[in-house]
């Protein structure tokens, strides 16, 4: 956090280094027209390798700034698609809904940080694959959706 509030022209060779990893997903993330995230969902939230390579892409003066006092987004003219797989089913019939961190969250994350024009698509229930439900007969729904919406981009 150091490194990252020191003023670029300021930095150490030492804070520099420490910044290689983020400034290299960074301009991932600038070179990049689109985005597509796939998103198990692992206790109730996004996996804990996502939560890193958010830290370190959620970056003050690159992907978000402050103008007197109030939060900038500095994501600007992206998309992003996110394929989110669930074990249980999270609608009132089933698993309580309010557990569903995952999309509630990179919603929020990303919106935050300028990327608006987001499509969720969510396969839930793919626990029934680890109870003998057939993974073809499964998965094609969610296949057609994916095509749909690729075609519809
Ligand atoms: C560590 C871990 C935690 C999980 N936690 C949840 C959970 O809280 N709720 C849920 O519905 N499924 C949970 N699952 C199941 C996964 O969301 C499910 O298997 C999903 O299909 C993962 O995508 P994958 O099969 O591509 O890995 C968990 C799986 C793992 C490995």
């Amino acid at each position: 956090m150091g490194a990252v509030y020191t003023p670029e022209e300021a930095r150490t060779s030492g804070q520099k280094e420490l910044l290689s990893l983020s400034d290299f997903l960074l301009a991932e993330l600038e070179q990049a027209d689109e985005y597509f995230f796939g998103v198990p969902m692992h206790n109730v939230g996004v996996p804990s390798v996502l939560k890193l390579w958010i830290d370190q892409i959620t970056r003050v003066g690159k992907t978000f700034s402050y103008v007197d006092g109030r939060p900038k987004s500095l994501i600007i003219g992206k998309r992003a698609t996110f394929i989110i797989a669930t074990g249980g089913i999270y609608d009132s019939q089933t698993q309580i809904p309010s557990f569903n961190f995952v999309e509630s969250y990179l919603r929020s994350l990303f919106g935050f940080l300028g990327l608006t024009d987001v499509t969720f698509l969510t396969t839930g229930g793919t626990m029934a694959l680890n109870h003998g439900q057939d993974r073809e007969a499964f998965l094609a729904p969610h296949l057609e959706a994916v095509q749909f919406n690729a075609q519809t981009a």
